[in-house]
């Protein structure tokens, strides 16, 4: 059984990164991403430092824009329309979740698809799914890259995704079909989960509730990633997987944290590189 390491895979991608960034500088092309959070969840919080420790690690401005809670919808629009308009910055990041006063939906609209390094918007999403350059949405990105530099073949495996948000299920989902598995996608109105997660060959959980996998939704010697990430009762970090019983059975897993967790920042660092060299000036 290989435990897919993704802070080591991750720290190959920022290098990779750091490297192309230090190119770029040496013929006068900086990089720069707004990182916008507002309201000060604590859990958003944390994300936000890490992305802006990872620009600096790479060499990447970060612009940070730390609104209060009870910023308005016209406020934060002007501020996406400002880094829009600012030739400087060439990607702009908007931390979700926003506070529930706030229209999530009009806020990603309004980012400039060429600058929208999180790969939310309508625009980058169709390009997604039909195949055409422009930013991939980073967690499921970073799933590929897992599965690609350990050594897991996806072309006519079958694949089960079990969730369907916006941010992971869905274009993980549309991800793997693009590298020609066979995709399944599961939900909460699934009919017999256990039986269609059993079919798996790349099983990638991303449904939000502690431990729900556990052996009895594994096929013997499938590869298994975990995109949950939870604190449990002992304060422990934990993910959608109940990892101690899953992992004898798999040829390869993701264990939380140092799984999912790590490669989303690294691909938001490769997505900035990809704005500079595809739309900056
Ligand atoms: N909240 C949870 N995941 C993400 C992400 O990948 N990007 C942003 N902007 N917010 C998030």
């Amino acid at each position: 059984m290989q435990i897919i390491d993704g802070k080591k895979i991750s720290q190959e991608i920022k290098d990779e990164v750091k490297e192309e960034v230090a190119q770029l500088k040496a013929e006068g092309k900086d990089i720069a991403l707004a990182v916008i959070q507002v309201g000060a969840d604590p859990a958003s919080s944390v994300y936000v430092r890490n992305k802006k420790r990872a620009c600096e690690y790479v060499g990447i401005e970060s612009v940070s824009y730390e609104l209060p809670e009870e910023t308005t919808q016209e406020e934060l629009m002007a501020i996406v329309d400002k880094c829009n308009k600012d030739p400087k910055i060439n990607g702009i990041l908007v931390q979700l979740p926003l506070p529930k006063h706030l229209d999530e939906d009009e806020v990603l609209l309004a980012i400039d698809p060429k600058k929208d390094v999180d790969g939310f918007h309508p625009v980058s999403v169709g390009n997604m799914v039909i195949g055409e350059k422009g930013f991939l949405p980073c967690t499921p990105a970073g799933v590929i890259q897992l599965l690609k530099r350990s050594g897991v073949e996806i072309d006519g495996k079958e694949c089960v995704v079990v969730g369907r948000s916006n941010i992971v299920g869905k274009p993980m989902a549309m991800l793997l079909l693009r590298e020609n598995g066979t995709v399944t996608i599961c939900h909460s109105h699934t009919k017999d989960l256990k039986e269609v997660c059993k079919r798996a060959d790349i099983l990638v959980v991303a449904i939000g509730k502690p431990k729900f996998i556990d052996d009895s939704y594994v096929k013997d010697g499938a590869v298994v990633i975990d995109v949950g990430i939870h604190r449990n009762e002992n304060n422990k970090l934990c993910g959608d997987v109940d990892y101690d019983k899953v992992a004898p059975k798999t040829t390869a897993i993701t264990p939380v944290p140092g799984g999912v967790g790590p490669m989303t920042i690294a691909m938001l660092m490769k997505n900035c590189v990809e704005s500079k060299k595809l739309f900056g000036e």
